[in-house]
């Protein structure tokens, strides 16, 4: 099966639809490529059609491979079905456009992988005017769950939604008040503002698992580990480096993508995962976050402040389904 093969190995149906993040390349490219090669349907939402296309033709070649070295439990289709879809994160525009083409698509979605992100980037604001990694990672995530939640409610049992997250969250600054980063960009954190993103997220998970417990739709974030992925492209520069490397020091051996991969392909395709929500991810098993992520008063908090930054972008009938009272 190529790498390992330490992920559950199941038989999806074509119309299990599994829509990914950021799924041309690194960690999301390999969980795309082995979650449609046990037969879902998997929609990759990317940026760019031209990477999306050569991602898919690539995960097309790589199946036949597959098929002849007569690895065991893949599909038997001729071809895998995968689709891209055009998602830009870091536009409110392209993520309303994406939200609209898939309700108008008219189909159903049983999974959602929020993997896409960007990491350590210097101060960037958005044509929305938030900081880069705010909107990308989390902001825009938020409202797609928001508006596609309603679709996946409908979608049958055993609905999940998937936060790829990062033990980042580990060295930030909880403080609603700077969620927005409006300083000198001079001064701007960027380790502090990339691992507030990613705390968001499993607090993001830990309300809405709260919220929407004993409904057809589970929660779970995860932390992939450290993965030899295109994520450091964002932080070529030398003090970033510095200090990345001595992270990969701290922790030990770069992961490759596929070992990356392995919690996001367990989290959508384990059956035991069934109903299952709240947990944090690290490899195949529940991890620690920190004190702080677990903590709901600040889950709460956050929880307010982001419907508050989002009031534009997600009409009150969306908030209440949100909420768990439709
Ligand atoms: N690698 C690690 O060590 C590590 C550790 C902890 C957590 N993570 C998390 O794992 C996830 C995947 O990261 P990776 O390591 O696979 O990184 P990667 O190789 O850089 O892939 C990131 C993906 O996100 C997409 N993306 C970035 N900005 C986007 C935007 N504005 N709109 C839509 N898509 C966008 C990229 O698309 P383009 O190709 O078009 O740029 C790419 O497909 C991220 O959430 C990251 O924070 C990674």
């Amino acid at each position: 099966m190529g790498g390992k093969q330490s992920f559950p190995v199941v038989e999806l149906p074509p119309n299990r639809v599994v829509v990914i993040t950021g799924a041309n390349t690194g960690i999301g490219y390999e969980a795309a490529k082995w979650i449609a090669m046990m037969g879902a349907t998997v929609i990759m939402a990317c940026r760019s059609k031209e990477r999306a296309e050569k991602a898919m033709q690539k995960i097309q070649d790589e199946f036949q491979v597959e098929k002849e070295k007569g690895t065991p439990a893949i599909c038997k289709l001729e071809k895998l079905s995968m689709e891209f879809m055009e998602l830009d994160l870091g536009s409110f525009k392209s993520v309303r456009s994406f939200i609209e083409a898939y309700r108008s698509s008219g189909r159903e979605l049983h999974v959602l992988v929020c993997n896409a992100g960007v990491a350590l980037v210097p101060f960037t604001k958005t044509e929305d005017g938030y900081e880069i990694m705010l909107q990308v990672n989390y902001l825009s995530h938020f409202i797609i769950i928001a508006h596609l939640l309603p679709i996946m409610r409908k979608s049958g049992e055993d609905c999940r939604i998937v936060l790829v997250s990062s033990d980042a969250h580990r060295a930030c600054n909880f403080d609603l008040n700077t969620m927005n980063y409006s300083g000198d960009p001079e001064k701007f954190g960027r380790l502090d503002y990339y691992g507030r993103s990613k705390l968001y997220q499993i607090m993001q998970m830990h309300s809405m698992q709260k919220r929407l417990k004993g409904s057809n739709v589970s929660v779970n974030s995860l932390h992939p580990g450290m993965v030899d992925t295109e994520i450091s492209r964002n932080f070529q520069d030398f003090h970033m480096m510095k200090a990345f490397n001595r992270v990969v020091r701290l922790f030990g051996q770069m992961k490759t993508p596929i070992d990356g991969a392995l919690p996001i392909i367990n989290a959508v395709v384990n059956p035991d995962l069934k109903g299952v929500g709240g947990i944090y991810f690290k490899s195949l098993e529940g991890g620690y976050s920190t004190a702080e992520a677990r903590d709901e008063t600040k889950q709460e908090a956050l929880w307010k402040k982001t419907l508050e930054v989002l009031k534009d972008e997600i009409p009150d009938d969306l908030i209440q389904e949100l909420e768990g009272k439709m």
